[in-house]
């Protein structure tokens, strides 16, 4: 995506990626500090331990704790999270209504980015964890409620975001087995951060009980551009990112 963007920008950048284990972190974190350096993205595992080796941090990454992002502007690094508002943006591309009450499976760091984002919009917001106590952990933090998903008023629910990792790589699993979907409200969305496979069990259920479905390709899409136009202040149409995965002509 990014070196697609570059060329869209007509910039002479590449992006390319790298395997860092855990003990490597720093030293790779130092590396970006070089004159030439635009920034980086990280994922799992270091986007909360990496908060330790930077400079300074967004209002959302210190509010979430966890960095997605960071931006090396003259051997300063700043941390960002690019996947709430890449989130928000994909869900309104999705037809989100942005206000009905939501509910948020996961408790982990996109679980966390995703409350977050979700809470800045206004919204109620409830917690459905396999580990309860997180859930609780996380909306002490963050705010929303931490609920059983018995205890969940599904019939106020507009949105269902998938933040956690059941389903990913894998048809057979789902954070809501046994779910009846047509006690949610008719115009509802499922948002599935989980884009391998494109269609998850989570996805196929909803959509065979007539309920919207989408998978995280979108909020992928979303957040590439954001750290994009944080690194270079080129802002290239978002069409850009959805080709370079594959998924051109999102809007027709
Ligand atoms: N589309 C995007 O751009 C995007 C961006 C970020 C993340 N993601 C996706 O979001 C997912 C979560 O990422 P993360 O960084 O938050 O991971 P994480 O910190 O490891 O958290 C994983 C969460 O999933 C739960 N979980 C794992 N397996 C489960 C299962 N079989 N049934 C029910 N719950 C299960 C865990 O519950 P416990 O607390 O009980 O362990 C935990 O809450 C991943 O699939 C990741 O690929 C997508």
């Amino acid at each position: 995506m990014h070196n697609a963007a570059f060329a869209a920008c007509q910039l002479p950048g590449a992006y390319e990626a790298r395997r860092v284990t855990p003990p490597d972190l720093g030293a790779a974190i130092a590396g970006l500090r070089m004159p030439g350096t635009l920034g980086a993205n990280l994922t799992l595992p270091h986007k909360e331990r990496v908060l330790a080796h930077l400079d300074t941090l967004s209002p959302a990454a210190r509010a979430i704790g966890a960095v997605n992002t960071i931006v090396h502007r003259d051997g300063q690094l700043h941390g960002d999270n690019t996947d709430a508002p890449g989130l928000l943006a994909a869900l309104a591309q999705a037809g989100d209504g942005g206000h009905r009450p939501a509910a948020v499976l996961g408790a982990g760091g996109a679980a966390r980015a995703a409350v977050w984002a979700l809470r800045s919009q206004g919204r109620e917001v409830w917690v459905i964890n396999r580990t309860p106590e997180k859930a609780a952990a996380l909306t002490a933090e963050l705010g929303g409620a931490a609920r059983a998903r018995e205890d969940v008023p599904w019939s106020e629910v507009g949105l269902i975001v998938n933040a956690s990792s059941a389903g990913l790589a894998n048809l057979s699993q789902t954070p809501l087995p046994d779910f009846d979907f047509t006690g949610l409200p008719p115009e509802a969305l499922i948002y599935d951060m989980v884009y391998k496979p494109a269609e998850t069990r989570l996805m196929a259920e909803a959509r065979a009980q007539g309920r919207r479905a989408e998978n995280g390709l979108g909020m992928l899409a979303h957040q590439a551009r954001l750290a994009f136009v944080r690194w270079t202040g080129c802002e290239p149409d978002i069409e850009v990112f959805f080709s370079a995965l594959g998924q051109g002509a999102r809007r027709a």
